[in-house]
């Protein structure tokens, strides 16, 4: 039996954000979300959820959360759906202002998910069926050079050569599937985010215009 979504996809607009670690997608999303009115869950993404969830006092998933990370693997779905779910409650429940926000409609865009098969289905059934996913490809060369970079001041501690590889592992394993699942679906949008942050904002931006016109919105059968 199928489980009804707690948001209408009518109403609700989400836009998942995929591309492998260092791929700019918390620097893009941040200035989408400039343009668009978007409740980034990247101001807390998914990563930053969780690592949020890690550190909350008597988390019942911290040490598990810390393990996955530093690994480099994919959290269990149910912890990530649920702090997702709470999330968008949340930001519903705020009344924000803005066109994308009135009459009970809302634009979230989840960054750095869905990572593996199981969650993009699930929350497409169970909290909001998706529109469009956002997809910054590169070069692993370029993604590596970045993290590194980032590394320097970062303070993560799964930006080091020994985790990027083990995430470079996980995201061709379990992230590429999603990517090819949704492509045969017709609903990802490959913006090639090699240039600068101008250059790939340019082209993300036009992805977001078109989703919020409909153009990825799919036929009821
Ligand atoms: O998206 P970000 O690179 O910040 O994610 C960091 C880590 O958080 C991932 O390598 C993974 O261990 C975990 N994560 C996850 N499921 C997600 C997003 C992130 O397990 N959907
Ligand atoms: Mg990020």
């Amino acid at each position: 039996m199928s489980e009804s979504p707690t948001f209408d996809h009518g109403k609700v607009t989400v836009i998942y954000v995929l591309g492998g670690p260092g791929a700019g997608k918390g620097t893009q999303c941040a200035n989408l979300v400039k343009d668009f009115g978007f409740c980034h869950l990247s101001a807390l993404p998914a990563g930053d959820l969780l690592r949020a969830e890690q550190n909350r006092e008597g988390s019942q998933f911290g040490s598990l959360i810390q393990t996955c990370i530093k690994e480099g693997t994919i959290v269990p779905m149910e912890v990530t759906i649920k702090l997702l779910d709470n999330a968008m409650q949340a930001a519903m429940a705020e009344n924000r202002l803005g066109d994308g926000w009135q009459d009970g409609r809302g634009r979230f865009l989840i960054d750095g998910f869905p990572r593996k098969m199981d969650q993009a289905v699930k929350f497409d059934e169970t909290v909001c069926l998706s529109s469009v996913v956002l997809y910054f490809s590169t070069t692993e060369e370029v993604l590596l050079e970045r993290l590194l970079v980032r590394g320097k001041t970062s303070g993560r501690e799964d930006d080091n050569v020994e985790s990027i590889k083990k995430r470079f592992r996980t995201y061709k394993l379990d992230t590429m599937p999603v990517i090819e699942y949704y492509t045969s679906q017709g609903k990802v949008a490959e913006v090639d985010s090699t240039g600068t942050v101008e250059e790939v904002h340019a082209l993300a931006a036009q992805v977001v215009r078109d989703a919020l016109t409909g153009k990825y919105s799919q036929s009821p059968n």
